[in-house]
């Protein structure tokens, strides 16, 4: 069994000696390349396929932290805001736990399966009849007025269990990649990564990539009704604005938007091509590049190798998938029309 993620590297994160380790065997995702995407880059692309985590993204790296944090400090409830991942996330890990926890998402704007999860796992769901900005503001008021801990990226104890993906690259690659292409919502993600490289001592580009209809860091300005097939990223004001910013900056790194078009095109490159199935917001990462394509620092050379950050697994969201899929065939229980049905 490999070791689990707070175990790995317990030396750089804020665990308590006495805190228990709440662990699903999170984190160790695959680092794969993708001939297709690299091609059509003109640099080495590979995928980090944060997918792989136990609850099918890359939540799951903080949520061991906070959760594991939140029990040792004698939490008897964990809270969150979410478009769907978070909140998957946090409800398997309090029911890991025995926490009790609860979970706030905008109503009719959650990928099919990220609900499943959270009601399956037992958290109380609470669909609100307004956006996630709204939730995530809602929220930071009841862990203001309630003993409940907050487990947004708003916890440092999620930005330091996340920036533990930039470790394994780095590990994994033998030194750091020249470039890091990231999907950006709330910018808890891209904080976590910034800070995982600085303390390897790295400084790849942060390549950030936001929705069209949901770009506020593009903007320069919170968007009111911001609107994607990326519903993971429909965000407007993302809390960790401040630090996504400072962290492009010191990279010498770009911040740019991608057409839903562009998304959906790179989701179904990765799934044909690559055959990997990945949820939208997460192809944001592979359509900035084949968009923007991968400029050098200040107009110097280019990346030779990128790392997409593949946030989320496809299955989380079956209903844009099928949306965009070809038809299933339908056939009679007859020899020559299963023939035809295969072969015609
Ligand atoms: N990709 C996926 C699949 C996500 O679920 C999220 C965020 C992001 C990218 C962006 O990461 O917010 O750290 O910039 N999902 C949050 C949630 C907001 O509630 O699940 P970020």
């Amino acid at each position: 069994m490999t070791q689990p993620l707070v175990e790995r590297y317990r030396d750089r994160l804020p665990l308590e000696p006495g805190d228990p380790v709440v662990s699903l065997q999170e984190g160790s995702t695959p680092l794969v390349d993708a001939p297709a995407v690299s091609e059509r880059v003109g640099a080495r692309v590979l995928l980090k396929l944060e997918g792989a985590n136990p609850t099918g993204s890359f939540k799951d790296r903080g949520m061991t932290v906070a959760v594991s944090r939140a029990k040792g400090a004698g939490a008897a409830a964990i809270i969150c805001a979410s478009t769907g991942n978070t909140a998957a996330s946090a409800a398997a890990y309090a029911a890991r736990a025995r926490l009790r926890g609860a979970v706030i998402v905008p109503e009719g704007q959650v990928a099919i399966g990220k609900l499943a999860q959270a009601l399956i796992h037992g958290a109380r769901v609470i669909a609100l009849r307004a956006s996630f900005d709204r939730a995530l503001a809602l929220v930071r008021e009841v862990v203001r007025r309630h003993p409940v801990e907050l487990v947004n990226s708003l916890n440092p104890n999620r930005i330091e269990g996340q920036k533990t993906a930039a470790f394994e690259v780095c590990d994994e690659l033998g030194s750091a990649p020249g470039a890091l292409a990231i999907p950006v919502g709330n910018a808890g993600n891209i904080t976590a990564w910034w800070r995982g490289f600085r303390e390897y001592g790295a400084a790849p580009l942060l390549y950030g990539f936001q929705a069209a209809g949901a770009a506020p860091l593009v903007a320069g300005h919170p968007i009111d009704r911001p609107e994607t097939v990326a519903s993971a990223i429909r965000i407007g004001n993302p809390a960790r604005w401040e630090e996504a910013m400072d962290a492009l900056t010191s990279s010498r790194g770009r911040i740019a938007a991608v057409s839903d078009e562009q998304i959906l095109e790179a989701y179904r490159l990765l799934a044909s091509r690559e055959g990997v199935f990945c949820e939208p917001a997460s192809a944001a990462s592979v359509a900035g590049l084949l968009a923007h394509g991968a400029p050098g620092p200040d107009g110097g050379s280019p990346p030779e190798t990128i790392v997409c950050v593949l946030t989320g697994h496809g299955l989380k969201d079956p209903d844009t998938a099928l949306g965009k899929a070809p038809a299933v065939v339908g056939c009679r229980d007859d020899l020559a029309e299963v023939e035809r049905a295969i072969f015609g």
